[in-house]
């Protein structure tokens, strides 16, 4: 595609200067003109200096540019998520990268995309807030040839050909790998057979994360029939609203077993809503979170929280593989899940090490 816009651009030049030269001005005036404006160049920059800064200047003119609409800034999941990107997509590379943090906002996401649009951009990338809303401002990518890849969440589109590609966790099965440590740390503990009350904090309704975590585990609760899931509620994926969700769950429910939080910042908040009710996360409530970062393994380790199922961030590395091969003009799968895994609170201090995000 870059390649094809380059050959079009040379074509255009060429074009350009042929006809400048059927045109121009008589020889004697060109050459005035031409040795008035050298000389001022001239006394401006040696001319070596000047050749030097128009091969950079063409070195920039070949970075593929990629637009990227972010979420936001709401966790520490998306924190690396913004990292993998800015790291990958840098000048070294062969790209530019332009930012743009949507404030969990759709509306700045669409506003976001048409500014991408405007500047002619190579690729957008989108990791979107929420599953519905986007035919019209990705018909208008489509439209001005511009390949959209996703990245993290899934649209809810019926034209598909609105994306080539989309990079993510498979957040259905994460849902059902939360229920399945649940079952098998209960019978550890020799509390299969009790009466188990949980209370869900939601990740941002209508986004996948929280759509495919909140199905992943409704699927698999049919299974343990003793399970009552007392409340669900949201906490917008942030640590400060999980906390003021928990402090309300608190005040509505005094036999509260486990809490599963759609992701660890909201887990952390629930945790210090827990130890200001006087009571121990960890032991008398167990805490389970979505992401398995880095604090997630402290909070194991100190014995707060008891599990967290794994959602992987590092998606810069993945898109940019994806963009080389359309450069290619090869194809792409159009699918492509990031590998996870399950970290229970035993395996931390052995694996804290390990963990890069
Ligand atoms: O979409 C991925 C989710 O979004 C992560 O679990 C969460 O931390 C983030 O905000």
């Amino acid at each position: 595609m870059k390649a094809l816009k380059r050959a079009l651009a040379l074509l255009l030049a060429s074009i350009l200067c042929i006809s400048f030269w059927g045109c121009s001005k008589p020889a004697e005036e060109t050459t005035k003109e031409t040795k008035k404006e050298t000389t001022k160049e001239t006394q401006k920059e040696p001319a070596k200096d000047e050749s030097q800064a128009k091969t950079e200047e063409n070195a920039k003119d070949d970075l593929i540019v990629v637009g990227y609409a972010q979420v936001g800034a709401e966790s520490d999941w998306r924190t690396a998520n913004t990292v993998s990107f800015q790291t990958t997509f840098v000048e070294e590379n062969g790209y530019k990268l332009i930012f743009d943090d949507a404030q969990q906002k759709q509306e700045n996401q669409i506003k976001a995309i048409r500014n991408f649009i405007q500047q002619e951009v190579d690729y957008i990338v989108l990791a979107p807030v929420v599953e519905t809303g986007w035919e019209t401002v990705l018909g208008e990518a489509k439209e001005a040839g511009i390949p959209v890849i996703l990245s993290d969440r899934m649209i809810d589109v019926t034209d598909d050909s609105l994306y080539v590609a989309w990079v993510g966790g498979n957040f259905i099965k994460e849902g059902n790998d939360c229920v399945d440590w649940l079952a098998g740390y209960l019978k550890e503990q020799g509390r299969e057979n009790e009466q188990i009350n949980i209370v869900t904090l939601q990740g941002t309704i209508g986004s996948s994360a929280q759509v495919g975590r909140t199905k992943g585990v409704e699927e698999k609760l049919s299974e343990h029939p003793n399970w009552t899931m007392l409340d669900r509620q949201t906490g917008e994926f942030t640590q400060s609203k999980g906390q003021e969700v928990m402090e309300s769950f608190l005040k509505s429910y005094d036999d509260i077993d486990v809490v599963i939080a759609e992701n660890d910042n909201m887990a952390f908040g629930a945790i210090d809503a827990i130890k200001a009710a006087g009571l121990d996360p960890g032991e008398d409530i167990i805490i389970i979170g979505f992401d398995a970062v880095h604090a997630a393994f402290e909070a194991m380790i100190a014995g707060d929280m008891n599990c967290s199922v794994e959602c992987n961030p590092l998606h810069g590395p993945r898109v940019a593989e994806i963009i080389q091969k359309l450069e290619r003009g090869e194809t792409v799968d159009k699918i492509q899940y990031v590998d996870e895994g399950v970290f229970p609170a035993e395996t931390a201090a052995e694996l804290i090490a390990t963990r890069t995000y």
